[in-house]
């Protein structure tokens, strides 16, 4: 498995920022899992404090920094810049050895304002420079007008963002599989989202697979159909739309209602998701 490190320069509970980074943690195959990285805990860096091995966050951090194998970066904009909380995870990262070095990044900013964080954005790259970590080129993902993608369970609601996104996903996970090692570059069908479905389609546009689920309120949703031509491979693509929506449901932070057969069965077949799922109802 590919474990995709995802920071946020927002430490605000409510971030928008954090939002986006939920939306490309979704768009990513299911054989990358993503891994939120922490930053708040993180004290301003102190070379002192270093020296003398005062702060163990630091270390955690940066082993946390070598256990995954790229990196998404959403950052807002503080003053045309990004935030101090960031550059300082940076900086921390970068100590005693360059715990960033040769990871492959998706640098993503957002705002609430028509620009989107841009000058953030650059200086992120900037800075990327230094640390030897190569960023995604295009698509350049600056999101303006961020206060209006979201609904009140916190999931984006525009399909033509969230293609947007797919398209910077897409480019990170081929970059990725050019840097990485053979077993990264496993070709997979590729898995599209649309809100309320995960599917598969053939070069024609042909759906092969799909999974149907509605946003039910109150932090549920309903899986209601799947759907798999016998082209695919059976049970193994079932299998991947539902933890697809099971990862939906754990970066939102839902529980989901299975009514369909196929993800009943998954939740007997594999009781360690079993705390996702709401039966009976
Ligand atoms: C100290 C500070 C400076 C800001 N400077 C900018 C700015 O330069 N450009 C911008 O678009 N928004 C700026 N904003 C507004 C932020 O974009 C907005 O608060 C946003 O919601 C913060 O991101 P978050 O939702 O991920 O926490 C600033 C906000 C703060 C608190």
């Amino acid at each position: 498995m590919t474990k995709i490190g995802i920071l946020t320069g927002s430490l605000r509970k409510a971030a928008y920022s954090k939002k986006v980074a939920n939306e490309l943690a979704n768009l990513l195959p299911v054989r990358m899992t993503p891994v939120f990285m922490e930053i708040a805990q993180l004290p301003l860096y102190n070379a002192d404090l270093d020296d003398a091995d005062l702060v163990p966050a630091w270390e955690t951090f940066r082993q946390q920094l070598d256990d995954v194998d790229s990196l998404i970066i959403v950052t807002p904009e503080y003053n045309r810049g990004m935030t101090g909380a960031l550059k300082n995870a940076f900086d921390v990262g970068s100590k005693r050895q360059n715990h960033w070095k040769n990871k492959a990044a998706l640098v993503a900013s957002s705002s609430p304002g028509t620009i989107g964080g841009f000058g953030a954005n650059q200086q992120v790259r900037q800075v990327l420079v230094t640390l030897n970590v190569i960023p995604v080129q295009r698509p350049e993902v600056y999101l303006g007008h961020v206060n209006h993608l979201f609904d009140d369970q916190g999931l984006m609601t525009n399909p033509k963002t969230i293609a947007f996104l797919q398209t910077a996903i897409n480019a990170f996970v081929s970059l990725q599989s050019r840097l990485k090692t053979p077993a990264d570059k496993v070709a997979a069908p590729l898995m599209r989202y649309e809100p309320g479905r995960f599917y598969i389609r053939d070069e024609g546009g042909i759906v092969l697979a799909e999974i149907i689920f509605h946003d039910q309120q109150n932090k549920r949703i309903r899986i209601t159909d799947v759907q798999v031509s016998e082209l695919l491979r059976e049970p193994e693509t079932t299998d991947q739309l539902i933890l697809r929506v099971l990862r939906f449901a754990q970066i939102h932070q839902l529980t989901i209602i299975p009514d369909a057969d196929q993800a009943r069965t998954f939740v007997t077949k594999h009781p360690k998701y079993r705390r996702w799922f709401t039966l009976g109802e």
